[in-house]
């Protein structure tokens, strides 16, 4: 018996190990950039002014090209706002924009024919970039329309439309694609595209790769649409994502956004200390290599090797190694392993640990809720206590975890949470408790949620349940699961001192509920959270 169970895992390892090297990958990099900013964002300038400015961050660009490409990179991504800064109004924006041109329609590169189109400075500095270089480029720069209002009733009264707008250069310097950001955060100087785009761009190397930037990785479109209807399972990610614990903080929602859409994401953030701006990684579903500093105010460049996961590439070898598991379908423990075979390879590692001890399993969810006759019953029964705390402007209804194991149950409307825990301190030492929140999220952007989380509070007191804090000493084992109406369900698992995790295991159990399981974290627990987001109820 164990010497057939012995056998067997050994022969999947070898298996999944030589899987893995038949597996096409490639070098990515991203950049988390500090920008020089203008320090009066919101005065007008001249364009010979605004260009001397955003040169000083391309002359920081060219070299992290140039240093990124000795590390071998084929594909190199720069944050959202890196080129100009943010804090610009509509007028103050103009010397910095310039008209980016259709490339499903014109194919064109700036650095060989740099006259081909005026004013178009930055778009020749980033196509050389690329082409000296040899890798694609992925940047995000202040894009100009001209539009006529006569005939378009959506063109705004001056006459063009400003589009916060990524722009991708192949190997050689072409302008290959072009997105303009939909879900736009507050951002005077800009418009809402007046159609939704799904851009995609294809490379030699890995195949198709999907362009989002920062607040689109909340909403459906374009983010699900690409990974959903188009199939697409790499997305390049520029951003400008202010941190917010314990539920969003950047690197965070990206290790969760890769597992839960069973895609990489290549995702470069801006530095800006000050805003709480920070994190960048790059990031698999199984594995990731990521920066979340707030302390040094430097630049970092990130780069990694990157199994292909764009399906067409991946048809054959993905058969065995299970690589080619559905977005928002959860994943099994033997998907899991993926992390030891690279690790085996020599890949960079990643920073959670799998040895999964015993591991809690409810075969039906018996769980009562509270006020129910069930819950009654038995010895050592307490009167669960249930409390309100604001948890990133909403409001949570919560129960405290106590004593060293147990179940509990929280609900919030109709959505119900149940967890199972083990813990490591005695219960006296940290407070956490488990909350739950369905409902419309309605400071800094409108989106419904549905929520449920572990977290540690960071007083004894349940009021400090909800707030941010990034340490914590009790190690917890758990099995979390809730009644979510939709199966955009995001697990995250974060651990002291920004160490990034994600479960041993997570899917739809028997009855239909979802949950996430993870036992044997080497650190404490800072926040377990299945955050999903209802993308239907946005506007009700
Ligand atoms: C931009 O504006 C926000 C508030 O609107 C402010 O908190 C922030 O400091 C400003 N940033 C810069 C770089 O001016
Ligand atoms: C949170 O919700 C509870 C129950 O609906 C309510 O009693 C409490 O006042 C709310 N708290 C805040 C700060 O709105
Ligand atoms: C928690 O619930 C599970 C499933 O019902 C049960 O097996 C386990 O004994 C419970 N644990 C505690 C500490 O109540
Ligand atoms: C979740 O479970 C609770 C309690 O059984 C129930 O009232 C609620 O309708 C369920 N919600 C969903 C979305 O099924």
């Amino acid at each position: 018996m164990t010497w057939l169970r012995v056998i067997i895992l050994w022969l999947s390892f070898i298996t999944l190990t030589s899987a893995l090297a038949e597996l096409p990958s490639y070098v990515a990099a991203v950049y988390e950039h500090v920008v020089v900013l203008n320090p009066n964002p919101g005065v007008a300038i001249s364009r010979f002014a605004a260009l001397e400015h955003m040169l000083k961050n391309l002359e920081v660009f060219e070299e992290q090209a140039a240093l990124a490409a000795q590390q071998g990179a084929q594909i190199l991504v720069f944050p959202e706002d890196a080129i100009q800064g943010f804090n610009f109004t509509r007028a103050s924006i103009a010397p910095y924009l310039e008209q980016v041109p259709d490339p499903t329609v014109v194919t064109w590169n700036p650095c060989s024919e740099p006259a081909r189109f005026s004013d178009t400075e930055v778009l020749q500095h980033l196509s050389c970039m690329a082409q000296k270089n040899n890798l694609y480029l992925v940047a995000n720069m202040a894009g100009l329309q001209v539009c006529d209002s006569t005939t378009d009733d959506r063109c705004p009264p001056d006459g063009r439309y400003q589009f916060n707008t990524d722009v991708v250069f192949s190997s050689d310097g072409t302008l290959v694609a072009r997105y303009r950001k939909q879900n736009l955060y507050f951002e005077a100087a800009f418009d809402t595209p007046p159609q939704m785009e799904l851009v995609v761009f294809s490379t030699p190397f890995a195949g198709r790769f999907g362009i989002l930037t920062c607040f689109d990785i909340l909403f459906r479109e374009p983010t699900i649409a690409l990974v959903e209807d188009l199939g697409v399972r790499q997305l390049v990610y520029p951003t400008a994502w202010m941190n917010q614990l314990p539920l969003l903080a950047a690197v965070q929602f990206q290790r969760s956004f890769s597992y839960a859409a069973a895609v990489t994401i290549l995702a470069a953030n801006v530095r800006a200390a000050s805003l709480g701006m920070t994190g960048s990684g790059i990031f698999t579903p199984w594995h990731e290599v990521h920066q979340h500093d707030v302390v040094e105010e430097t630049g970092w460049l990130l780069v990694s090797h990157v199994p292909v996961l764009d399906p067409v590439m991946t048809a054959r070898v993905s058969r065995s190694t299970g690589l080619a598991w559905l977005p928002f379908s959860g994943h099994r423990k033997r998907e899991a392993r993926m992390d030891e075979a690279i690790e085996a390879q020599g890949r960079p590692k990643g920073g959670w640990h799998l040895e999964a001890q015993s591991k809690p399993r409810s075969t039906e969810s018996q769980y009562c809720l509270p006020a129910s006759d069930e819950c009654n019953v038995g010895p050592g029964y307490e009167e669960p206590i249930v409390f309100h705390s604001i948890m990133m402007y909403d409001n949570f209804t919560l129960v405290p975890l106590q004593g060293m194991e147990g179940n509990l149950t929280v609900c919030d409307d109709s959505l119900c949470c149940h967890l199972w825990f083990r813990r490591s301190t005695a219960p006296g030492t940290e407070l956490y408790a488990l909350g739950a929140f369905q409902g419309l999220h309605v400071v800094h952007g409108t989106y419904y949620l549905e929520v449920c989380a572990l977290v540690k509070c960071t007083g004894s007191n349940f009021a400090s349940c909800g707030g941010e804090t990034e340490q914590a000493q009790t190690r917890i084992d758990f099995r979390l699961e809730g009644n979510f109406s939709t199966h955009y369900v995001f697990p995250g698992i974060l651990g002291s001192g920004m160490a990034l995790d994600i479960p041993d295991e997570s899917g739809r159990d028997s009855d239909g509920l979802l949950y996430m399981s993870r036992s044997g974290m080497t650190t404490g627990l800072v926040t377990a959270t299945l955050y999903s987001r209802v993308y239907s109820k946005d506007h009700t």
